[in-house]
């Protein structure tokens, strides 16, 4: 293939041979393999983690974020790149050690997607319901969206679930000073077009395993998780456990009662924890307190048997990273564990 890409697109070729994939003009490494069915490592696609990183052995490419958190410096300077970051200038060779799971069914594809509409949940939460042509994703996946004005696409999780409308909904939490926020909250209005681009991610429902579900959620956790839990309702299993434990700083801030009523399958058979961790901020809050990971422990560790659920957790890197190390002290199975970090 030329320098210049072309319809066929760049070769990435993989120097201890293996699959190679082409990559369009102008699209990352990451989405070019996943596209491909081909199973790179990575979890966030948005520069955080690190867990796409490889060795860049041969070929040009631009770096989309230099300062990207997921890659120190030092990796940098010795030929590390973070696929995700990564947009191709040439056919390229790559050393990274591939995944042995397999990549979920649906490959993603970028499409032009319109809001159709903005519902306030909290002060700082709302969901957002955009319209594409095709809406295929598993309960659990994100989507990035490409936001007018925005430099770099951002991540966010489906809480729906696959349908024919082609309908995706988000639930979002305004970051202060975030970009992408200010866009979507601020900016925006119904009829505006965005690209969104997915489905992408590895922690999603596992319909078919037979044990109990529990389900950690922090803030904006929660819209991965309740996409989950619809699809678990609906995946046969009647005999197994559903259970959600969502914390919030303040009372106010737990919105997710009147979203699970909206699902009255999910409605019937879901058991709710909620906790708040402000204890300052708790007036009339006769429920939990703690934060959540503390208040899912107590719960879990009284049910008798950790190792008997899948665990599906969402939230803030403190959030997420306090759940992994509490169910790693349970003995918790790491293939019964599904997390995303909201980096
Ligand atoms: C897998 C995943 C799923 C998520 N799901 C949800 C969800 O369902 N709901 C929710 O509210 N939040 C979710 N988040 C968190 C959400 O993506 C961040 O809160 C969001 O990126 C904040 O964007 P912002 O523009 O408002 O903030 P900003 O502070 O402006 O940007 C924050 C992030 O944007 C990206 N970024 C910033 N600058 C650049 C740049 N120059 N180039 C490229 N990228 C850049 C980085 O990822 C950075 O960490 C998810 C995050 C991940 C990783
Ligand atoms: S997947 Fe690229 S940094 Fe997280």
């Amino acid at each position: 293939m030329s320098a210049e890409g072309g319809a066929a697109g760049y070769r990435i070729q993989f120097a201890e041979g293996g699959p190679e994939f082409a990559c369009m003009p102008g699209d990352t490494m990451l989405r070019a393999a996943l596209r491909s069915g081909v199973s790179l490592p990575y979890e966030c696609a948005s520069g955080g983690c690190g867990a796409c990183r490889v060795q860049l052995k041969s070929g040009e490419v631009e770096d989309l974020w230099p300062q990207a958190p997921g890659l120190p410096t030092r990796s940098r300077d010795r030929g590390y790149r973070l696929a995700c970051q990564v947009r191709p200038h040439s056919d390229c060779t790559i050393a990274v050690r591939l995944p042995a799971a397999t990549e979920p069914s649906v490959r993603p594809r970028r499409q032009r997607a319109k809001l159709l509409s903005r519902e306030t949940l909290t002060a700082d939460m709302a969901q957002f319901s955009f319209a594409a042509d095709a809406a295929e994703f598993l309960p659990g996946q994100f989507a990035l969206l490409s936001l007018p004005g925005v430099t770099g696409d951002r991540a966010y999780s489906m809480c729906n679930l696959a349908n024919k409308d082609g309908e995706w909904r988000f639930t979002i939490k305004q970051m202060v000073n975030g970009a992408g926020g200010k866009v979507l909250f601020d900016n925006m209005n119904v009829g505006d077009e965005i690209v969104l681009d997915g489905p992408y991610g590895l922690s999603y429902l596992r319909a078919s395993s037979p044990r109990n579900i529990v389900c950690i959620a922090g803030g904006s956790g929660l819209s991965p998780v309740l996409s989950i839990l619809a699809g678990a309702v609906r995946s046969g299993h009647a005999e197994r456990k559903l259970t959600l434990f969502f914390g919030g700083r303040r009372p106010a801030d737990l919105c997710a009662d009147h979203l699970i009523a909206r699902d009255e399958l999910l409605d019937a058979r879901l058991t709710r924890h909620y906790a708040i961790s402000d204890l300052e901020n708790s007036e009339g809050w006769d429920g939990e307190r703690g934060f959540i990971h503390e208040v899912a422990r107590r719960h879990i560790e009284a049910g008798g048997d950790p190792a008997g659920n899948d665990y599906y957790f969402c939230g803030p890197p403190p959030m997420t990273d306090a759940v992994q190390r509490m169910l790693l002290e349970l003995k918790v199975p790491v293939n019964q564990i599904f997390y995303d970090r909201f980096v």
